[in-house]
């Protein structure tokens, strides 16, 4: 099935989807990019990814031009209610065959197929950022996708290089869910004083061979992000253990969202004396 993917549709042209509309025409997979903000689309064309990529790659700001796509990927904001009008819309347009998937990287699958007519061709691909570079995509099946939307999945997700997971549709998916409690540990470790946020970050890298400290990552992530993604592993799976850290709360409510902000758990802004915590 995957060698009959010849074109695909990418919605969003933001940090993740400009990643993987490269991703694939450097594979010489005809792209389709949609974006409502022209700038995103004209900011996309601007990553450096080799000539005989852009050859491949077609930005467009109307919607209707994907409908010739055999998979359409959606990268745009992280809203239930957003996606949920873009697939009804995209259910819409794209062909009988056309499998509609998404990068949510927390929002259910199961919700998003029930606003279109095809819920057996509607599945998670959660590329990790940035996706030219993370080896891994978390396939996410839906209650009702198919077996055949999974293997065309998985398989156009190994031509892009990736190895792929597969996760059912439960909060957080495999990667979030064990990740997020995690960094939400070590809010609670700097919270109740146990240790500095160099020595936690410093006490993971080091004793658990991790790349990032737990808090680094954080800030990598965006704060926002990783109480979102709490919030909903809270609800869904119903478990006191989930509840965000305060202070994690504290910090996205203070606007320290990260390295996007400049400020996080850490100062990036060198001039500026960091904040004790
Ligand atoms: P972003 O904010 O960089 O880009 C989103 C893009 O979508 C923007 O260019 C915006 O103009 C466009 N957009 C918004 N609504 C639209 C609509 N209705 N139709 C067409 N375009 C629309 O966001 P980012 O970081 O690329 O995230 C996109 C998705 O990927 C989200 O679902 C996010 O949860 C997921 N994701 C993000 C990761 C990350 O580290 N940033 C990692 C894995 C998944």
């Amino acid at each position: 099935m995957t060698e009959e993917i010849k074109i695909i549709g990418v919605v969003g042209a933001g940090q993740m989807g400009s990643g993987i509309a490269l991703l694939a025409a450097a594979r010489g997979i005809v792209v389709w990019l949609h974006d409502t903000d022209p700038n995103a689309l004209a900011r996309s064309r601007k990553y450096d990814a080799g000539s005989d990529a852009l050859v491949h790659l077609h930005c467009t700001s109307k919607l209707e031009d994907l409908h010739s796509a055999d998979v359409i990927i959606e990268a745009i904001v992280e809203s239930e209610d957003v996606k949920r009008k873009l697939f009804s819309e995209l259910d819409k347009i794209a062909k009988a065959s056309c499998i509609l998937a998404s990068n949510t990287s927390s929002i259910s699958i199961t919700r998003l197929a029930s606003a279109t007519n095809r819920p057996q061709q509607v599945i998670g691909m959660h590329f990790m950022n940035p996706p030219p570079i993370m080896r891994l995509v978390e396939i996410v099946r839906g209650a009702d996708t198919s077996d055949a939307s999974f293997s065309a999945t998985k398989s156009l997700a190994e031509r892009f290089g990736k190895t792929v997971i597969c996760s059912q549709d439960y909060p957080g998916f495999i990667v979030n869910r064990i990740l997020m409690p995690m960094i939400n540990e070590a809010f609670y470790t700097l919270y109740t004083g146990v240790a500095s946020k160099e020595d936690i970050d410093i006490g993971m890298k080091l004793g658990t061979n991790h790349p990032m400290g737990p808090l680094e990552l954080a800030d990598f992530i965006g704060l926002d992000v990783c109480l979102s993604i709490m919030k909903i592993l809270h609800g869904g799976l119903g478990d006191g253990r989930y509840a965000p850290c305060p202070l994690l709360v504290q910090y996205v409510d203070a606007g320290r969202l990260g390295r996007k902000r400049g400020i996080g758990v850490y100062n990036y802004h060198k001039a500026v004396k960091e904040t004790s915590l």
